[in-house]
């Protein structure tokens, strides 16, 4: 039985090819949750397909939903509001999600809040590491965004973030994915490059620096994807046999993470050193990496810079990091009404 002080929210997560719920108590608490992978139903596709992904999302959000009461042993009244993700992400997906806990918000007569993926990914540092002060500078890296954002001390509400630096063409995530399939190693293509990776040799390639365009201060991950391809595949291009072995492959995904890694970590470290804080954060599916989690611990420690760094279950995409953003936002008095609106962006 909840004490009545207590809050506890129910979150719903559909933004991509992961549906998830939880119930969090007091913003910090996970009573239960529960995430639906559908890595298996998009694999044969090399990617995500949206279609594929709504109708996976619409079969497993609602049983998932009395699945965390039942595990919660706490019941709909008990709740003070409903939480989703609303952007950015597919937009058919994004909708499965926000339908859902318009319906159960108007029919248990609870407040709704929308969350930001984005916010949610960042949350996750906070849950993972109590003491994360703002202001602090915030490293998002997932299959969709890079951005590194400057979380000002006074950031109750929405929109607060600063964006100090993104991406110029593909995410970092999405850049993994890409390399893996040239590589020949598959999908989802993070864990399989970092798996490769292990047994490869960093200096092979000669890659450190591709993902730093001349302007000083964003990512690009388009250069290092071609150089990737010529290696891989030669002139003959994407349609092209692989042309290395296991060994060259593992040189090539311990090369191409380590030029990833590389520009994460010294961009994020730069804009904490210029902006003068002394916290970092880390988020993001990509966040789930260990040697780029290794990487930033390093360079921080060595900055004398402290930093927030999710468990990895917290890293890829999940509800708890909504429902602690949204208890946030539930404390800070910001709800929103029935005509929360989705955005892909
Ligand atoms: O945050 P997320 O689960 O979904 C989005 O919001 O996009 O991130 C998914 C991305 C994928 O591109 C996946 O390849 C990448 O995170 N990822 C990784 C690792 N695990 C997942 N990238 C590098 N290393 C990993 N271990
Ligand atoms: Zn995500």
């Amino acid at each position: 039985m909840p004490e009545t002080r207590d809050t506890l929210i129910l979150s719903l997560e559909s933004s991509c090819d992961e549906t998830a719920g939880a119930i969090l108590r007091n913003g910090r608490e996970v009573l239960s949750q529960f995430v639906a992978s559908q890595v298996d139903l998009h694999r044969a596709y090399g990617g995500v397909v949206p279609e594929v992904a709504c109708r996976a999302h619409m079969e497993c959000l609602l049983p998932g939903v009395e699945t965390l009461f039942r595990e919660a042993g706490v019941r709909p009244a008990d709740l003070a509001a409903v939480a989703a993700t609303n952007r950015p992400g597919l937009i058919g997906a994004l909708l499965v999600g926000v339908s859902a806990a318009k319906g159960l918000a108007l029919a248990w007569n609870k407040p709704l809040i929308g969350v930001d993926h984005i916010e949610g990914h960042i949350a996750a540092a906070g849950l993972a590491e109590p003491e994360l002060a703002a202001p602090y500078v915030a490293l998002v890296v997932s299959g969709g965004h890079t951005n590194v954002y400057l979380v000002p001390e006074d950031n109750p509400g929405r929109g607060g973030m600063v964006c100090l630096a993104s991406t110029l063409d593909d995410a970092a995530g999405e850049a993994f994915d890409k390399a893996a399939k040239l590589l020949g190693l598959g999908f989802p293509g993070g864990p399989r490059i970092e798996a490769a990776a292990r047994e490869g040799d960093r200096e092979a390639y000669a890659w450190r620096n591709a993902c730093l365009p001349p302007d000083g201060t964003n990512f690009s991950f388009s250069g290092l994807k071609t150089a990737v391809l010529y290696a891989a595949r030669g002139r003959a291009g994407r349609k092209g046999p692989l042309l290395l072995d296991a060994r060259g492959v593992a040189d090539a995904a311990a090369s191409f993470q380590e030029a990833v890694t590389h520009a994460l970590v010294s961009r994020t470290v730069r804009a904490a050193k210029e902006h003068g804080v002394r916290w970092l954060a880390l988020g993001g599916g990509v966040a789930a990496n260990g040697y780029l989690r290794r990487a930033l611990r390093d360079e921080a420690e060595r900055r004398g810079l402290r930093v927030a760094i999710p468990p990895m279950s917290l890293c890829t995409d999940n509800a708890v990091m909504i429902g602690a953003r949204a208890h946030a936002l539930f404390m800070a008095g910001v709800t929103d009404g029935l005509e929360l609106e989705t955005a892909a962006r």
